[in-house]
């Protein structure tokens, strides 16, 4: 029997899924864990936490679907993209890692960015602007602020290239994952040497660059004790989250789009050649498919705006003794408000944003308030504004002629029959849901299995595992009133861009 592991290694918690070769799910685990904002608009965490719960939901899925040692062939990673891992020489964590939703770094943006030549210069090495987000100024906020760890560190790796060492006891990432450090040439697919050096960085730093499928190595003695396997299983490059997720949902061929609501909601499309956005406000990276690229826009509080307002301002619900899931009746009370809740509108911007409007000093806000609304209305209006957020992805990738044909969504925003209609009303056009629900963890499963030579390739292993099972139409009068509200949305941010940056400066 042939199984392969697909571990993402995600901001809340770590999923592995056990995948036999013939695509079905076997089992699957989660392990949660904290996350740390020593400071407004700091986020951190711990990779001895990702390692824990690395271990502990390979044991699982290994013992509930029984399987033994040596029918695990092959392992793929994929994990939250951009963190960044300091080790020092003997391969200790200099410090805490610094995550994808970090937002300390604007300085060292504007640093990297006068550094290679202005903007555009930027973009043409390595395709993508500077964002808070990505690893690179995270290496320099480092080295300014923090000097000695700076001096300590040998390598940078990735949140699930951090895992891969422990298990292969070696460094390497993927092309995808790489992507999103700011330091590769994505048109080439290897390192950017010519910014390293415009950035002082030594090339020494960084790990080695495999395509997704490749096999990087295998586990060594300690790492298949500790995880009940064996040292002839293989780990594959993997890839980060979001090519996981487009490689889990099938989006491995032009004209297929697919939107993710988690924490996070991206909107990614897959690309037959390298197309920019001039203005770089959608991310142009290696896609987990060899040779090909992808584009995607990300909104950083997506699935997250609602857990806030859950977190914070309906406490209650969860506390209660029923046995419905408080997102349940969250879902409920929106549904029975009608499209454009009333006017209210929610700017989704909790941690700044990303796409399209790269602002870390962006605040969220809820907009339009009456005597009238209720918590069904501000339910409504933050799931309204997170998906306005992902049609600000779709509006650039239709300006740049890039073709859509199908839009598949996935992540939690799928599994709600409210927030798939909506989708297909604000976008404008038919969502589909697919029988993969696991999305980056299956990816890496079926990259592993490429690399382990089930599949030919990764079109074919997606072609024999990935198929439709829901279609949403759009419903005309909803259509038509977000077609309206949209430019309204849109305005809102503009109109309070300058307020957001003086608050911001307030706070410091
Ligand atoms: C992608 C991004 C997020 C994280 C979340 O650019 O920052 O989607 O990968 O896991």
């Amino acid at each position: 029997m042939s199984i392969f592991l697909g571990i993402d290694v995600g901001t809340s918690s770590t999923k592995t899924l056990a995948v036999h070769e013939s695509g079905q799910i076997l089992a699957s685990a989660e392990a949660p864990y904290p996350l740390y904002h020593p400071r407004p608009l700091w986020s951190e965490q711990d990779p001895e936490d990702w390692w824990k719960g690395t271990v502990k939901t390979v044991r699982s899925v290994i013992r509930k679907a029984k399987l033994k040692a040596a029918d695990v062939k092959a392992i793929g990673l994929s994990g939250q993209m951009h963190g960044s891992v300091f080790l020092d020489k003997k391969d200790r964590v200099v410090r805490k890692a610094l995550l994808w939703n970090d937002q300390r770094t604007a300085s060292e943006c504007a640093e990297i960015e006068q550094r290679a030549g202005g903007r555009r210069a930027l973009i043409r090495l390595v395709a993508n602007p500077a964002l808070t987000g990505f690893t690179a100024p995270k290496v320099l906020w480092l080295r300014n602020h923090e000097p000695r760890n700076f001096d300590k560190t040998r390598k940078v790796l990735l949140p699930k290239d951090e895992i891969r060492r422990r298990m292969i006891g070696d460094y390497a990432t993927d092309v995808s994952d790489a992507s999103g450090t700011l330091l590769l040439d994505v048109k080439k697919r290897r390192w950017s040497i010519p910014l390293l050096s415009k950035l002082e960085l030594d090339p020494e730093l960084l790990p080695t660059c495999y395509e997704s499928e490749e096999i990087t190595g295998s586990l060594t003695r300690a790492a298949a004790q500790t995880l009940g396997l064996t040292t002839a299983c293989l780990v594959v490059g993997g890839a980060g989250d979001c090519a996981a997720n487009g490689v889990g949902t099938g989006v491995v061929k032009s004209g297929i789009l697919s939107t993710s609501i988690g924490t996070s909601g991206v909107m990614f499309v897959h690309s037959d050649k390298v197309e920019i956005d001039p203005e770089g406000r959608l991310h142009t990276f290696c896609h987990a498919v060899r040779g090909k690229w992808h584009m995607m826009g990300v909104s950083l509080t997506a699935g997250g705006s609602l857990q806030w307002f859950m977190d914070t301002l309906c406490a209650e619900l969860s506390r209660k003794k029923t046995k419905i899931d408080p997102y349940e009746i969250l879902t409920r009370e929106a549904t029975t408000i009608a499209a454009g809740s009333e006017g209210l509108f929610f700017l989704p911007y909790l941690a700044g944003e990303r796409t399209p409007h790269a602002d870390p000093d962006a605040r969220g806000a809820l907009v339009g308030l009456t005597l009238k609304h209720t918590r069904g209305h501000i339910a409504r209006a933050i799931m309204e504004g997170v998906t306005y957020a992902l049609r600000d992805s779709l509006a650039i990738i239709r300006e740049m002629s890039v073709p859509v044909r199908q839009i598949r969504v996935s992540g939690g925003g799928s599994k709600s029959a409210l927030w798939r209609q909506m989708q297909a009303d604000i976008f404008g056009r038919q969502v589909v849901t697919i029988n993969a629900e696991q999305g980056p963890a299956y990816g890496v499963a079926l990259l592993a299995a490429v690399g382990a030579g089930a599949y030919k390739n990764i079109e074919e292993a997606c072609a024999a595992s990935i198929h439709i099972t829901s279609q949403t139409p759009t419903q005309r009068a909803a259509k038509n009133k977000y077609e309206r509200a949209f430019p309204m949305y849109q305005q809102l941010y503009h109109s309070l861009k300058g307020d957001f940056k003086q608050i911001s400066q307030l706070e410091s």
